[in-house]
Formats: C-alpha cells, sequence, structure tokens
C-alpha cells in the first residue's frame, strides 16, 4: 500500500507514500480509502487529517499510469473524492510542498485544508494536453471564484499557497500554517477543533458558483484562449467545463467535466504533451550513468573565442551566476565579443526582461584574457573557436598543458571529431563535445557529445551544469552532425529534391509551416546563410561522392545569393526588411535548372512535401537510432522540439510516425523509393523501422 496509517491520540493520520510525488495511483488510492474505513470504523479516532510524505502533498494522477487499466480502476480519484466527502468524520488535509492536479482536487474533496507557506498550488492539467478530471473544474471556481480558478486551469501555472490565502474571500484554505514544520501539529489541532464542534461538515461541491457577468465573461475568456492555444483543444475545453460549474447542477457538471476529459486523453495533441514530459526527464538520464556517479564541481568556467557561439555561451553561464573568463587571441576581438555580450543584455534592459542592476551584476562575473595562464583554476572549459581541426588541436594542446587535473574540456565544434579532439589531449577522459545551438543564450537545446573515452562522472557533470543553465541536454554518440544535423541533412536533400521536380520554394515552405514548423527550409537557408549548406556538400562531393543531391542550391550560391546578410537568396529581401518575397530570379534559375536535367515539372501535393521532409528525419533518426548514437527515440524528438521548431504538439518526429504508424511510414518509403527522382538507397527504410513495423511495435 502506497499511503500509511498511523494514530495520534484521537486523531487518525493518513500519508500519501509514493515517491517520487505521491502520485495518485492506483495503490495509493486503495491506501486512501482503506486508511478512511479504519478510521470512520475506530470510536477513538474523532477525526482525520491526510497529507503526503516526502516532498510533495500530491503531484496528482499518477502519469505512469496513464494510458494503462489501472488509470481508471476503482477506486478511481473521483471516487477516492466521494470517499471523503461522505467519511461521518471530519477529514483536514495538511497541504504542502506541491498539491497539483490530482493531488489539490483530492484536497478540495476533505472537508477542510490547511496549508504550509510556500506550497505549489496548480491544476497543470492543460500542459499535459488535458483538464482535470476528478472535478477540478468544478470545485476550485466554487472556492477561489470563476476568474481566478479559471486563469488557473487555462494557464496550468503554479501560485503559491500564501498568495491563495491572500485572496478576499477565498475558500480555498481554512488556515495557513505558520511555518511549513507546524502544518502537521496546525491540522491536528483543527481537526480536534471541528471534531469537537460537530458542526455539519462542510463541502465544496454545495458552495455556490457563478460570474457576475455570465455569458459575457466566458465569451471575453473564449477569444482569450482562442489565440493563445491555436494548435491545442484543450484550453478552449476548459472555458466550456467551468462555464458548465456555473450553469449545471454539481453532479452534472461532474460528468461533462469528465467526458471532456476522457476524449482530450485520446487526442494526439494530449498524447504528444505526455510524451513530451516524460520525454524531458528521460533526456536527463544515461543508461549507465546512475545517481551513484557523482558530477565534479564546477564554480567556474573559460571560454575560448568570443565570437558568436563565445558570447552567447558566456551568458548562460553570467545568467546562473557562475564566473566566466573569456580568452581570445587578439585584445580587439576580445572587446569585440565583450561589446556584443554587453549590447545583448543592454537589449534584455530594455525590452523590460532584465532589470538594469542585473545586467551590471553578471558583467561583473566577466573576465577577459590573452594568455592560457589566466585558465590554471578553472573547472570547465569550453572552446568555440574556428571549426577547423588544426585550430582545434592548437587550443586542446594548449588547454593540456595548463587546466587543472580533473577540469572539464568541452568543445562546441557542430562538425568535427570530438574523439580526435579529445586525442590531441592526454586526457581524452575529461573531453567532452558540448554543442550548443545559435543564439546560444536563447536556443533551449544542448547536444552532449560522448566521447568514446569521456569519463562517466564528466558527463555526469555537463548535465548537472547544463541543468544549472537551464539547458535541455540530450546526450548524442559521436558521427558526422550528431543527431540533429545528421538528421537535417537529408530533410534538406529532401528539400532540394522536391523543388527539382516541381515544388516551388514558397510551396514547399508554406506546406511544412502548415504542418507546424516555425520555419520551412527554404526560409531557413536564407536565415542561417546558405553558404553553410554549401560548404557542407562542397566538403561530401568529395568525401562520400556516391551521395546525390539536387544541384540547384549551389547555383544559387555560385549567384552570391546566400540568404538575407547578402538581400538575396531563395526569396528577394527588401533593404531592412525581413519578409521573404518570391523571386523572379530564382523562378527562372529552377526552370532552367530542370531543363539542363530533363525534369517536366509536376505538381506535388503539400502532403507528399510533409511527407517526405518528415519522414526522411524519422528514417535517420531510425539510424541513429539503431546505431546507438541515440540511446532512446524520444531523445531524438526533444532534440527537434528544442533545437529546430518541431510543432510541439506533434510530440517530436518519432512520436509523429508512431501516430502516423511505422506500416504507413515503411509503406510511403517503398513508394518514394521508386521516384528516379529521389534518392532510392536513402529509402530504404532503417533496419530498425522495418523491425518495427513489421512486428506492429513502435518507437515509443
Ligand atoms: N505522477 C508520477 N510521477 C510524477 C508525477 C506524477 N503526477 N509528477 C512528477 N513525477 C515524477 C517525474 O516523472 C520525475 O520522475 P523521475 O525522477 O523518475 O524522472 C519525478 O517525479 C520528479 O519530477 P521533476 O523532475 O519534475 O521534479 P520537480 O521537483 O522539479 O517537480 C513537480 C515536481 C512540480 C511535481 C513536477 O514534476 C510536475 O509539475 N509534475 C506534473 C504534475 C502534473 O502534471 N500533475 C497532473 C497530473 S494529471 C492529473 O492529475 C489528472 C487528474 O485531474 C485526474
Ligand atoms: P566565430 O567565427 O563567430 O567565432 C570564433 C572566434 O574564435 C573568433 O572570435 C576568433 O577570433 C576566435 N578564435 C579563433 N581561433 C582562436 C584561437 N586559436 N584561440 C582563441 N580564439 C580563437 O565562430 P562561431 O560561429 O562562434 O563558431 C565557433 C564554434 O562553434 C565552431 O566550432 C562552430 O562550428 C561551432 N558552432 C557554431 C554554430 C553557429 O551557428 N555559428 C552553432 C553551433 C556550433
Amino acid at each position: 500500500m502506497t499511503a500509511e496509517y498511523k494514530v495520534q491520540g484521537d486523531i487518525a493520520i493518513i500519508s500519501l507514500s509514493n515517491p517520487p510525488v505521491n502520485g495518485l495511483g492506483h495503490s495509493t488510492r486503495v491506501g486512501i480509502t482503506q486508511g478512511l474505513d479504519k478510521a470512520n470504523a475506530d470510536p477513538a479516532v474523532k477525526a482525520i487529517v491526510l497529507t503526503g510524505d516526502g516532498k510533495a502533498f500530491s503531484g496528482g494522477a499518477d502519469i505512469r499510469e496513464f494510458g494503462t487499466p489501472k488509470a481508471t480502476q476503482e477506486p478511481n480519484l473521483n471516487s477516492v473524492i466521494r470517499a471523503l466527502e461522505y467519511s461521518a468524520k471530519p477529514v483536514v488535509a495538511a497541504v504542502h510542498s506541491v498539491a497539483m492536479g490530482g493531488g489539490l482536487e483530492l484536497a478540495l474533496g476533505c472537508h477542510y485544508r490547511v496549508a504550509a507557506p510556500g506550497a505549489k498550488i496548480a491544476l497543470p492539467e492543460v500542459k499535459l494536453g488535458i483538464l482535470p478530471g476528478a472535478g477540478g473544474t468544478q470545485r476550485l471556481p466554487r472556492v477561489l471564484g470563476v476568474e481566478t480558478a479559471l486563469n488557473m486551469i487555462v494557464s496550468g501555472d503554479a501560485v503559491n499557497s500564501e498568495v491563495l490565502a491572500s485572496l478576499p474571500g477565498q475558500k480555498l484554505f481554512d488556515q495557513l500554517s505558520a511555518t511549513p514544520e507546524s502544518l502537521i501539529d496546525e491540522a491536528i489541532a483543527l481537526a480536534r477543533k471541528v471534531a469537537a464542534e460537530g458542526a455539519p461538515l462542510p463541502l465544496v461541491r454545495n458552495l455556490p458558483c457563478s460570474h457576475p457577468q455570465g455569458d459575457a465573461y466566458f465569451q471575453f475568456a473564449r477569444n482569450m484562449v482562442k489565440g493563445m492555444a491555436k494548435n491545442f483543444p484543450a484550453p478552449a475545453k476548459c472555458v466550456d467545463a467551468v462555464e458548465a460549474a456555473t450553469k449545471r447542477k454539481f453532479d452534472d457538471g461532474m460528468a461533462f467535466e469528465r467526458d471532456i476529459f476522457m476524449n482530450l486523453m485520446l487526442t494526439p495533441e494530449s498524447r504528444a504533451l505526455r510524451h513530451v514530459f516524460q520525454a524531458e526527464r528521460a533526456a536527463a538520464k544515461i543508461p549507465d550513468v546512475g545517481d551513484d556517479v557523482k558530477p565534479r564541481a564546477v564554480n567556474k568556467v573559460a571560454i575560448i573565442g568570443a565570437g558568436t557561439m563565445g558570447g552567447g555561451i558566456a551568458m548562460n553561464f553570467l545568467n546562473a551566476g557562475i564566473p566566466v573568463v573569456m580568452l581570445e587571441m587578439k585584445q580587439d576581438a576580445l572587446d569585440r565579443g565583450v561589446g556584443i555580450l554587453r549590447k545583448n543584455y543592454e537589449a534584455q534592459v530594455k525590452r523590460g526582461k532584465l532589470k538594469a542592476d542585473k545586467l551590471e551584476q553578471r558583467m561583473a562575473l566577466l573576465s577577459t584574457t590573452l594568455s592560457y595562464d589566466d585558465l590554471k583554476d578553472v573547472d570547465m572549459v569550453i572552446e568555440a573557436v574556428f571549426e577547423d581541426l588544426g585550430v582545434k588541436e592548437a587550443v586542446f594542446t594548449k588547454l593540456d598543458a595548463v587546466m587543472k587535473p580533473g577540469a572539464v574540456l568541452a568543445s562546441n565544434t557542430s562538425t568535427l571529431d570530438v574523439n580526435k579532439i579529445a586525442n590531441f589531449t592526454q586526457r581524452p577522459q575529461d573531453v567532452v563535445g558540448l554543442h550548443f545551438f545559435s543564439p546560444a543564450n536563447v536556443m533551449k537545446l544542448l547536444e552532449v557529445v560522448r566521447g568514446a573515452k569521456t569519463a562517466k562522472d564528466v558527463m555526469a557533470t555537463v548535465m548537472a551544469v547544463a541543468k544549472k543553465i537551464k539547458k535541455t541536454a540530450v546526450v548524442s554518440g559521436v558521427c558526422d552532425g550528431f543527431i540533429g544535423n545528421r538528421m537535417i541533412e537529408e530533410y534538406s536533400r529532401q528539400a532540394g529534391f522536391l523543388v527539382d521536380e516541381g515544388a516551388t520554394p514558397q510551396q514547399v515552405d508554406r506546406a511544412i509551416e502548415k504542418f507546424g514548423f516555425a520555419m520551412g527550409p527554404f526560409r531557413m537557408g536564407d536565415l542561417a546563410g546558405n553558404d553553410i549548406g554549401w560548404a557542407i556538400r562542397k566538403r561530401r562531393y568529395v568525401e562520400r561522392p556516391d551521395m546525390k543531391y539536387s544541384k540547384a542550391a549551389d547555383l544559387l550560391c555560385e549567384m552570391g545569393r546566400y540568404g538575407q546578410k547578402t538581400g538575396a537568396g531563395w526569396y528577394d529581401y527588401q533593404p531592412g526588411k525581413r519578409d521573404a518575397l518570391p523571386s523572379p530570379v530564382v523562378d527562372k534559375l529552377i526552370d532552367e535548372h530542370r531543363k539542363a536535367l530533363g525534369i517536366t515539372p509536376r505538381k506535388i501535393s503539400d502532403q507528399e512535401i510533409v511527407e517526405r521532409l518528415v519522414f526522411a528525419l524519422v528514417n535517420e533518426g531510425a539510424r541513429i537510432l539503431e546505431e546507438g548514437i541515440a540511446s532512446k527515440a524520444s531523445d531524438i524528438d526533444m532534440v527537434y522540439l528544442t533545437g529546430y521548431g518541431f510543432p510541439l504538439w506533434r510530440g517530436g518526429p518519432m512520436l509523429y510516425a508512431d501516430t502516423v504508424g511505422l506500416f504507413n511510414v515503411v509503406q510511403s518509403m517503398k513508394r518514394f523509393a521508386r521516384n528516379p527522382h529521389d534518392d532510392a538507397k536513402f529509402w530504404q527504410p532503417a533496419p530498425l523501422l522495418r523491425k518495427l513495423a513489421d512486428e506492429g511495435k513502435t518507437f515509443n
């Protein structure tokens, strides 16, 4: 049983005991109802206190049970709450630390509630694509008023217990304990008092619920959520359910909420958000690096190279209060780098995102140097110099000579072999890749590249550091492009073939943006600079002459159309503006290119565009998985969601493939392989994909 029962004098205490956060799984629910039965049957017990062991009152329904029969097995959460309401002896909830989702709903079923200060109170279900399913939408408005409750339900954000307890007229908390430590004693005292008074037991369900503006308010609320929640059905449903609380009898409102809850649970959007919740936490875990592996201390960081990436990387550490020393070859490069960094902070101050005194505090943590001697006391160094193996060798040789033993040596290389870089030193076990994305102070993703010799505690260290600087760290093995760029290369190749065959860059961008990508491949190329891809292709033509590419992008670059920075790329740009305008020059270039290839352009559907682009990611993702470059499919999804603008509501490319069905994905690939203008070899489904499809399984 995952709820403890004990009797203290004339009070029974039921304490949820289901680590890590007292999720309300089946055995916990059974534990609560059995405790209630015992307490009600024991004549020595006058009242009951319900609380949670450890670091939460309760984090809500047990997410691990979702989609399993246990989730709804009796007693389900609503039945537990009904049992609390019907308890003949008063039940006082002693709420501390975290009361979220079903946890808060459980407390709302109790007759009284005492909260510890500093407790985080929320109905966060909307963040999982659902709504509260155990009366939250019906009971919270009755204790907090419709507007406060709806704001909490639609945002899912946590509010501190003191804030809620101070709201005029609130009936959520009967009492706020003086300190977190005094919570249980105060809850027991209240339980004794109400038991002695013997007054009828108050039930939230019996409180009235209305809004003075009625329909007009709900119309307003609907308009508010519409923009916010374009691709998610749950927020609008939250409004419907809270409105029902004001219009229907309590039990009808409960049935209405339940219906919506069950339907939302089945939506692909909810599946995606629940997947992301778990994927995010799973990414932080490395299969062979357990909790027993202790991270090294990182109190000071050095960054080599004050260019685009060096400056952005430095900001992450300064923001987290970690001192940074930046090294360059020349003073003017340092001055330029520091100047840009300060300007970035100043822009944040201007936009009201940062207080002026914080700017100076952060800048004070930054020092600069031209000498490696100044790096002797540093715990971790991140190299962000030119992308050239010779330059990296020079830098890592010097680092090896000066850094203290045990310091972590990281490289931000985006394409070079981390094992080679490690072998430039006498301490390859301390070397790791930390692939930040540009702009490094903004992008959430951090690919952690584990070399063949990288020590486990170095992995633990960089994962801990990533958490401190608020990055989503995903571990990748060593390969060309790591997880993200290796996959995007296949996506880009498809974009090229689609243009060769008859699509316009605008059509490709429009189709994939409609699917939900933040930006299509051609607008993206123009933004990042088409010369970057060109340089990679030129290397590929030598290294992998068998690989097939559309040459349209090369022709574009030969014309100097690198993108926004040259005022022209796949699109035309007006000076000072970023709007991508269709270009007659590019139309002509593509037209002539097709003629040279002997291709008669055909009409390509948006569906084909989306499938070819996304399934290219999926097939390469499957190869990455079977090679062990990524340890789980959900890691690949996290890379795409946090670094490449993949639509959140589709949960990442691998989950999307699961949703489409791997059988269907393989069928499409076989069809693409028959297209003479495409790359038949690439479209052979990865063996892992084929196997999973044959067995009717999924990636996740
Ligand atoms: N059920 C089961 N496990 C849960 C859980 C839950 N509701 N919430 C969190 N966990 C697990 C996490 O998966 C993680 O497990 P791991 O250690 O194996 O990776 C562990 O608890 C710690 O989670 P965090 O890393 O997020 O720890 P934090 O201390 O930063 O945060 C928290 C704790 C605030 C509870 C946060 O985890 C959170 O926001 N959880 C989500 C809560 C939620 O969405 N609840 C609603 C569930 S739906 C519901 O209740 C439906 C109902 O209306 C019928
Ligand atoms: P950049 O050219 O803007 O900056 C490089 C800086 O390193 C320059 O300021 C240069 O003076 C300095 N430098 C060069 N050699 C040096 C040496 N021997 N010692 C000290 N400083 C030296 O380059 P950027 O874009 O910042 O890239 C840096 C690294 O980050 C590269 O490895 C690149 O592949 C990688 N990267 C770049 C991304 C991007 O979008 N720009 C994204 C992810 C990784």
